[in-house]
């Protein structure tokens, strides 16, 4: 049998760990003890027992071969919900929360959402990128391999198109790989403060048309909430963003039931994402519509809040639960899956291996990639990570420290240092 060439060569790891993504949903699980994987050009093309792929496989001469003896190998981990762009943080509203003072009183008293717009109107090109790339390396050094990046502290034309081309900027210089999502209908901003109606139409004739033209955004999300964009409001932006070509995403019954999940739903939205108030009727919705639910721990726990989404449930009935950071100045100040995956374990019901498939497989279908991204299988991108640890079940159970030995994007060794 002729031999595949590899540049690059994986070998005895404790456990290779990863989903199979054979369209079922949820996804199935695999755990191949003394692992082993090679790859191409950041392809891979050979996975199973380090002996049959030793045996399938001929180095090239170059060819980096990486013994990982006790280790655990996974798919690198895909994060489909941030918001990294913006300018200085919100630790003192985080001071007010602690003192009692809710999110919801911070944010009606002109500070939340608001209050990192306007700092970001007075960032430049530069002063966000810089801004941004620590916390791109502390993702990637978490064993992040692959962003949703979301924009929506501009809310006005230049400014959102500012942050979609830090973005973009962000995408060609860092490692990490980044997919862009528009988010103009994040809040109203202080000008249109009594003309809800005028923003919107600012976002739908002007905004929607530029970040198309431009290409700068792959999706829209809208921030469907009482107080933010009621569902008809919702509704009228993303049938406009959906008539321009974009995928659809929804930020829905985070804080309260109002019937976002069901409409993004109806519209075949790609995700909705927090989906802490669903109900029953809203997961079969979404499961009939191909929906790909994401639930942000993280964002419950930052907030002080107890009501988390049902994952448990989700998963039960056959939705392909995906996991997310939401990292942003406001509801979740982090980087880190792992600490998303331990809290998902603890306060949504999922196991251990479960969270690794939502934090990599259903991640990468929540962002339109579940073809090429979130698994360890031939013909798939050679993003992977290698942990400190003799299981995977460490990686949701050992919480609070970092475990990464080294990530590997596009088959190459990242030379991040860890942070
Ligand atoms: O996903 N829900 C809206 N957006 C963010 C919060 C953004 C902020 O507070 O700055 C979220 O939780
Ligand atoms: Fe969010």
């Amino acid at each position: 049998m002729e031999k595949v060439q590899a540049d690059l060569l994986v070998k005895h790891a404790a456990e290779l760990a990863t989903p199979v993504s054979s369209g079922l949903a949820p996804a199935e699980f695999q755990v191949i003890h003394d692992g082993g994987l090679a790859a191409r050009d950041g392809e891979i093309v050979a996975v199973g027992p380090t002996s049959e792929v030793m045996s399938s496989v001929q180095p090239m001469q170059q060819a980096q071969i990486i013994d990982a003896s006790g280790m655990t190998v996974t798919p690198g981990l895909v994060d489909c919900h941030t918001h990294p762009i913006f300018f200085g943080g919100r630790e003192d509203e985080f001071e007010m929360r602690v003192a009692g003072k809710s999110y919801e009183q911070i944010a009606l008293a002109g500070g939340g959402i608001k209050s990192s717009v306007r700092k970001l109107r007075t960032a430049s090109k530069t002063d966000l990128l810089e801004a941004a790339l620590p916390r791109l390396d502390r993702l990637l050094s978490l064993g992040t391999t692959t962003i949703e990046a979301k924009s929506g502290y501009g809310l006005s034309v230049a400014d959102e198109v500012k942050m979609l081309e830090v973005i973009k900027e962000l995408n060609r210089v860092h490692t990490l790989e980044i997919v862009p999502t528009f988010l103009g209908a994040h809040e109203v901003p202080d000008e249109f403060r009594s003309d809800k109606k005028g923003y919107m139409t600012l976002v739908t004739n002007e905004m929607l048309p530029k970040v198309r033209e431009a290409g700068l955004a792959e999706y829209c999300d809208i921030f469907c909430e009482d107080h933010v964009f009621t569902v008809e409001e919702s509704r009228a932006i993303l049938l406009a963003a959906q008539e321009a070509g974009f995928g659809l995403k929804i930020h829905a019954e985070q804080l309260t039931r109002i019937g976002g999940a069901a409409m993004a739903a109806e519209l075949g939205a790609v995700s909705a994402d927090h989906l802490d108030y669903c109900i029953e009727e809203d997961w079969i919705a979404m499961a009939k519509h191909g929906v790909v639910p994401v639930v942000l721990p993280g964002a419950v726990h930052f907030l002080g809040k107890t009501r988390y989404a049902d994952a448990r449930a989700m998963w039960d009935i056959g939705l392909p639960v995906a996991l997310a950071t939401d990292l942003n100045p406001g509801s979740c100040m982090s980087e880190s899956m792992p600490m998303m995956m331990n809290l998902a374990c603890i306060w949504m019901g999922l196991k251990p291996s479960e969270t690794l498939i939502a934090a990599t497989q259903h991640a990468a279908m929540a962002i339109g990639r579940g073809n090429f991204l979130g698994s360890l299988e031939v013909g798939k991108k050679a993003d992977l990570v290698l942990w400190r640890m003799p299981n995977h079940k460490h990686l949701a159970y050992h919480f609070g420290v970092n475990l990464v030995d080294k990530v590997i994007k596009d088959g190459l060794v990242c030379t991040t240092p860890v942070v």
